[in-house]
């Protein structure tokens, strides 16, 4: 178990890292150029020995995966599925996420009410949802539904994630782990055609909605998901709720949010 302190130091790392913030800056300015010029001239002088040198990725960042293979994969398994259940088989049977090698106990699609106007997405399945095989369903989804009752969604959303495994220590999925999971969760659109999409999280906006925003620039915004099959429907980004756990004071800007989500939702007219 961590100390109260590891968890104080987790929460402010983790505060940060949601709202966007990559880097740190000391009080005193650094010269990296001159740093840089200083590793040059050592390494002039003292050559790597050639086994290190050659030892495949020392030094030089990973390349990313290349996951075009399992996309195109699993976008063929996705448009094979004619129902949600034939999808959730589809996504059961997928082999081309490594996440489901890494400890997952079975795969997570979705809950929810398939007619429902609003489609949730979060990041990925946590311990409870790997153990129970449904999304949303730990401490964070138990807000989440208090949350959707109290704006009058509870039985008009249907929830999934950017990743139907879950990520080991849930970390945060990788943008291939998102990508290969992506024609899956594109076809979910397609057949329960929701009015409009609430993003839960960071991980789920930038993914969904393929930006680089912090999710404190992106959320109560509305922006457009595209579908390849043309279909364009409102996108709605918003805090996670297990970001809410840790700040609760933010959970005022969520409530906002499905306010803002609300008020277009039952407006009269389309939701357009
Ligand atoms: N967090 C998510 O993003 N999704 C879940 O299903 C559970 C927790």
């Amino acid at each position: 178990m961590s100390s109260p302190h590891a968890r104080a130091v987790e929460s402010a790392l983790a505060f940060w890292a949601e709202t966007g913030v990559d880097a740190c800056y000391g009080e005193e300015p650094v010269d990296r150029l001159a740093e840089g010029a200083a590793r040059l001239k050592a390494k002039a002088v003292t050559p790597r020995p050639a086994a290190v040198a050659q030892t495949p990725g020392s030094g030089a960042r990973q390349a990313a995966p290349d996951v075009s293979a399992a996309v195109e994969q699993a976008k063929a398994m996705a448009a094979e599925a004619q129902t949600l259940d034939a999808l959730a088989a589809a996504i059961a049977a997928f082999d081309g996420c490594g996440l489901k090698f890494e400890g997952a106990k079975q795969a997570v699609f979705s809950r929810g009410n398939p007619e429902g106007p609003v489609m949730v997405i979060g990041e990925g399945p946590g311990g409870e949802e790997d153990a129970r095989g449904e999304p949303f369903v730990g401490k964070a989804g138990q807000l989440l539904d208090r949350m959707l009752e109290a704006a009058g969604l509870k039985d008009r959303v249907f929830i999934t994630n950017t990743v139907f495994w879950r990520p080991p220590g849930n970390r945060t999925p990788t943008l291939a782990e998102q990508a290969v999971c992506a024609p899956f969760l594109a076809r979910a659109i397609a057949l329960v055609r929701p009015k409009m999409l609430l993003l839960a999280g960071g991980a789920a906006a930038k993914s969904v909605l393929q930006r680089e925003e912090g999710i404190l620039t992106l959320r109560g915004r509305w922006f457009e998901w595209r579908g390849e099959d043309g279909a364009v429907l409102p996108a709605l980004p918003t805090l996670h709720p297990a970001f809410l756990l840790r700040q609760p004071a933010a959970k005022k800007k969520a409530w906002l949010d499905l306010l803002t989500l609300t008020e277009r939702l039952d407006r009269p007219g389309r939701p357009e």
